[in-house]
Order: C-alpha cells, then sequence, then structure tokens
C-alpha cells in the first residue's frame, strides 16, 4: 500500500498551522510569515488536496477592501495553477482585542452585532471559493469566572447567532454546511461547547439542525482526558462527522497542536481503523477531508515545518496500512470473534418480543447459568489489544 500522499488521500492543511510563526505566551515568533502561494504550491508538491483559512490568515484584521482582495487574488491564482481546493474556510473571533470575551457571546450586543457581520462577509468568501464546511471554533467563547457569564444566556444567543447563518445560507442557495469544534479551555478558562457531547446535544436544539454537525479535534478531547476515538464513533452515529482535526496530543495539558500520531499513537490507530474500516461491510466510515490542525514546533526552521506536514500525511498513511493488515490477520479475526465483537451488533430482543415474552423466557433468567462467568467466559480483550499493538508496531508483518 503507497504511503506517498496523493489527492485521492483528502489531506488538507490549515493556513494557520504552517504558517505559525511560533510565538506562545512566553515568546515572540522564531520564524518569518509564510506567504500563501508559496503556502498551496508548497502543499501541492507534497500531495495534499486542500488549503483552508481564516479570513484573518488570508488578510490581516482590518484591512482596507483592496488589501482583502489583493490576497483573495493571490490566493485564487494559485489555486488555478496548482489545482488546490478550499474544502472549508473558518472565522477568527478571537484574535482581535474587540473579541477579548467572545464574539457570538460576547456580553458586549455591539461585539456580537459586528461579530455576525465578519461571519456573514466570510460565508459569501467560503461559497465563492467553493468550500463545502464552516467550521466554527468559539475558542473566545467562555469564561474565567463562573459569576461573569450566564451560560444559559450564552446558549441562547450562540443559537441565535448560528440559525441566522443556516437561513442565510440556505437563502443564499450556498450548501454549505456548518462544523463546530469544541473545546474544553484554551485560550478562555472554560469554553462553551466544551466537549462533542455538549455540541451534538446543543444542535439538536437549532432551527436546522441538518445543516450543523462537528469538526472534532484529536488534542481537543482529549485534554479533557477523553477517548477521540470513541466520541468520533458517537459523531459517526449521530451523523455529525462533518469534519475532523487531526493532530497530536500527550495527556491532559495545554494544547499541543503536535504531528498526528505524535501523541497518544494508539488512539491514533484506532481512530485510523476507524475512519478508514468502520463503516458497514468495512468500507470507509468517513470520507471528508482529514485535515491537519497542528502547529509545527517553534524550534523548527522552515525545512522542519515542510517536514512536520509530510510527516502528518506519512503518518496517516502509515497508521491505514497497519489497520488494514490487522483487519486482514486470520488470528486477529478469530481474536475478534473469541471477544463477541460483532455480536453486539445482534439485537437483544428477538424480533417484535415483547416483555411478556421476555419474561416468559426462562432461558433468559431462570435456567440461565450467571456463575457460570465466574473462573470462565473471559472476553480475551487482552489478547486482541496486544494483537492490535503488535500490528501497530510493525511486529506481525
Ligand atoms: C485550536 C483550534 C483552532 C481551530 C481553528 C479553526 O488549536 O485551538 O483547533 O486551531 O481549529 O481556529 O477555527
Ligand atoms: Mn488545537
Ligand atoms: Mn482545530
Amino acid at each position: 500500500m503507497a504511503t506517498t500522499p496523493t489527492r485521492s488521500d483528502k489531506f488538507s492543511f490549515g493556513l494557520w498551522t504552517i504558517g505559525y510563526n511560533g510565538s506562545d505566551p512566553f515568546g515572540g515568533p522564531t520564524r518569518p510569515p509564510l506567504d500563501v502561494v508559496e503556502a498551496v504550491e508548497k502543499l501541492d508538491s507534497l500531495g495534499a488536496y486542500g488549503l483552508t483559512f481564516h479570513d484573518d490568515d488570508l488578510f490581516a484584521f482590518g484591512s482596507t477592501d483592496a488589501e482583502r482582495q489583493t490576497e483573495i487574488d493571490r490566493l485564487k491564482g494559485a489555486l488555478a495553477s496548482t489545482g488546490i481546493v478550499v474544502p472549508m474556510v473558518t472565522t477568527n473571533l478571537f484574535s482581535a482585542p474587540v473579541f477579548k470575551d467572545g464574539g457570538f457571546t460576547s456580553n458586549d450586543r455591539d461585539v456580537r452585532r459586528f461579530a455576525l457581520r465578519k461571519v456573514l462577509r466570510n460565508v459569501d468568501l467560503a461559497a465563492e471559493l467553493g468550500a463545502e464546511t464552516f467550521v466554527m471554533w468559539g475558542g473566545r467563547e467562555g469564561a474565567e469566572y463562573d459569576a461573569a457569564k450566564d451560560v444559559q444566556a450564552a446558549l441562547e444567543r450562540y443559537r441565535e447567532a448560528v440559525n441566522l447563518l443556516a437561513q442565510y445560507t440556505e437563502d443564499k442557495g450556498y450548501g454549505i454546511k456548518f462544523a463546530i469544534e469544541p473545546k474544553p479551555n484554551e485560550p478562555r478558562g472554560d469554553i462553551l461547547l466544551p466537549t462533542l457531547g455538549h455540541a451534538i446535544a446543543f444542535i439538536d436544539t437549532l432551527e436546522k439542525p441538518e445543516l450543523f454537525g462537528v469538526n472534532p479535534e484529536v488534542g481537543h478531547e482529549q485534554m479533557a482526558g477523553l477517548n477521540f476515538t470513541a466520541g468520533i464513533a458517537q459523531a459517526l452515529y449521530s451523523g455529525k462527522l462533518f469534519h475532523i482535526d487531526l493532530n497530536g496530543q500527550r495527556g491532559i495539558k495545554y494544547d499541543q497542536d503536535l504531528v498526528f500520531g505524535h501523541g497518544d499513537l494508539q488512539n491514533a490507530f484506532s481512530l485510523v481503523d476507524l475512519l478508514e474500516n468502520g463503516g458497514p461491510g468495512g468500507v470507509p466510515a468517513y470520507t471528508g477531508p482529514r485535515h491537519f490542525d497542528y502547529k509545527p514546533s517553534r524550534t523548527e526552521d522552515i525545512t522542519g515545518v515542510w517536514d512536520s506536514a509530510a510527516a502528518n500525511m506519512r503518518m496517516y498513511l502509515l497508521l491505514k496500512e497497519r489497520a488494514a493488515a490487522f483487519r486482514a490477520d486470520p488470528e486477529v479475526q478469530q481474536a475478534l470473534a473469541a471477544a463477541k465483537v460483532d455480536e453486539l451488533r445482534t439485537p437483544t430482543l428477538n424480533q417484535g418480543e415483547t416483555y411478556d415474552q421476555l419474561l416468559a423466557d426462562t432461558s433468559a433468567y431462570e435456567s440461565f447459568d450467571a456463575d457460570g462467568y465466574f473462573g470462565a467466559k473471559g472476553f480475551g480483550f487482552v489478547r486482541l489489544q496486544q494483537l492490535a499493538i503488535e500490528h501497530l508496531m510493525g511486529a506481525r508483518g
């Protein structure tokens, strides 16, 4: 199987990822700015298919109309000459001082109205560039202090904002879908819609829930100690996995945005296995962009930036190869059968069975040998896990 990326792998990168200049709360940039045309050309040569961006990544906050248009035209020129596409666009509602208490949920109503206008303008741009997905990461939608934010009112204002956006895209016939990106904290002490589950429950309250899904990020769920693969399985189950941010995170700490697979490698393996083989009959469960939202470490020079971009794609393809070998191994198939993994797909009740019939079934209770589970009838999950890890390590061909 090929580990050289091609367009059909649908690998995309945020302009802010490869363009990250190394600034953090303790130090300024360690690298010069990256030009968008260079970014597109280099991504093309590495085998990626897409570029995504925030409005402010392409043209600085406060740009004049002419400055904004110049950068849009330069991007369009690079897209046309390479064939790179823009599958997703997102809005920066977190960097400028005006958004210090958030955008859609700032306590200041004037800020909320300004945020909506900024997003509407960016939705027009997304449609112009043919983007299918519009991501909303509410990094500043939150608070540090419980008394500072009425969370129920904030949810109402968030709802008001996204209902308006949905109506707008529908009226314009843009066909764009929205993907909410959860994160538990950072930069705010606590962020609204902190996990996948919170976001999916919120989506159910919207006027047009069918236009909304999630854009989960590996590190964001893992920052909260959650199992990313399990969360993605639930997003798929709910039909809400509209986009995905792949990266690496090592445990419960600040948002590391490492290269995909450079964090919890076991979870990255099960994730790729789910995305690639987790559909009915072993087909891919997710067919959208494989989007990398990582930060090249500030220790790296520009060569290191491009090496790290390539590393993301290579890690994904290596894991895909390992997952295919895992699925194809007869010993794994036997271990899966012994562990009754497939039996979970069998309904617990017989077709049409009522509770009266269940109550009348003596084999389910009166004559069922519950004691037989003591000292016997193990599931063999550890053996299955050992096989998975051996495949991940390349120890089983
Ligand atoms: C983060 C976030 C952001 C968002 C991006 C899209 O690392 O905290 O992932 O990078 O994904 O801003 O809006
Ligand atoms: Mn992140
Ligand atoms: Mn992200």
